[in-house]
């Protein structure tokens, strides 16, 4: 899906330069109409492009059901953190990531739950970048029926009363051409499809903490 938000990156890019070509014609006080109107049109048809990626997300997520099976969730974040380890490593940030001894086994889509890790690490990546020390830690705990897993950063944390809209799709603070705001609304949205919930804990000057919820696979596979 990250493919998407850089599909989507476009057209909204595009439809910013476009608008803002309209704007700078207007406040120059041209008479012609013409230009102005040619970058509306060409700003419209960006609208366009953008909507018909979004439709297609929608019909895609609908009609290719996605497989499920049991899978490692020590494995997904492993694999996850490997996909990230560099970004992190060039930014100096540092990881930690402490599953303890247990082997919780979900049922899901792997894909899916590593786009949840990669969609939290980016998002806490983003978040450290100016902070005085930059640290992402994933911790986890495995509970009768289900495991926890919490992604913290050292960050500024979440604004107070954002907590929520957050997790609503497009919602960013991030300049344009860096978020589409769409990270958190697909991680929810994937939790929630694996019988999961996901919360954020913020306390100003501690960081940003995701709170991850999901149901084990029959009780006798988690073992260790
Ligand atoms: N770890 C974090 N610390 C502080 N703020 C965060 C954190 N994670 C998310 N946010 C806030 O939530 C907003 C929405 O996050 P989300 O992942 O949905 O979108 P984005 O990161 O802005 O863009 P995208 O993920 O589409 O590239 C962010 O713009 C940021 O303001
Ligand atoms: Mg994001």
């Amino acid at each position: 899906t990250t493919g998407v938000a850089h599909e989507l990156n476009n057209p909204l890019n595009n439809t910013g330069l476009f608008v803002g070509n309209a704007v700078d014609l207007l406040e120059l006080g041209g008479t012609d109409t013409g230009p102005i109107v040619r970058a509306l049109r060409q700003a419209l048809q960006q609208v366009g492009k953008a909507t018909e990626i979004i439709s297609h997300l929608r019909t895609f997520g609908r009609a290719a059901p996605v497989s499920r099976e049991p899978i490692s969730l020590r494995q997904v974040i492993e694999r996850s953190l490997a996909l990230m380890r560099e970004q992190l490593r060039l930014r100096e940030i540092e990881v930690t990531a402490d599953l303890g001894p247990a082997e919780p086994v979900v049922v899901g889509n792997p894909i899916q739950l590593e786009q949840v890790f990669l969609n939290l690490l980016t998002n806490a990546r983003d978040a450290v970048a100016d902070a005085p020390r930059k640290a992402i830690r994933i911790s986890g705990a495995v509970g009768p029926a289900a495991v926890e897993v919490a992604v913290a950063d050292t960050g500024p944390g979440i604004p107070p009363g954002l907590e929520r809209r957050i997790f609503d799709p497009f919602f960013t603070t991030k300049e344009v051409g860096h978020g589409t705001g769409l990270g958190l609304s697909i991680t929810y949205g994937i939790v929630k499809e694996h019988g999961g919930t996901i919360s954020v804990v913020s306390r100003p000057g501690e960081g940003a903490t995701f709170l991850l919820q999901l149901p084990l696979a029959a009780a006798e596979t988690n073992e260790p």
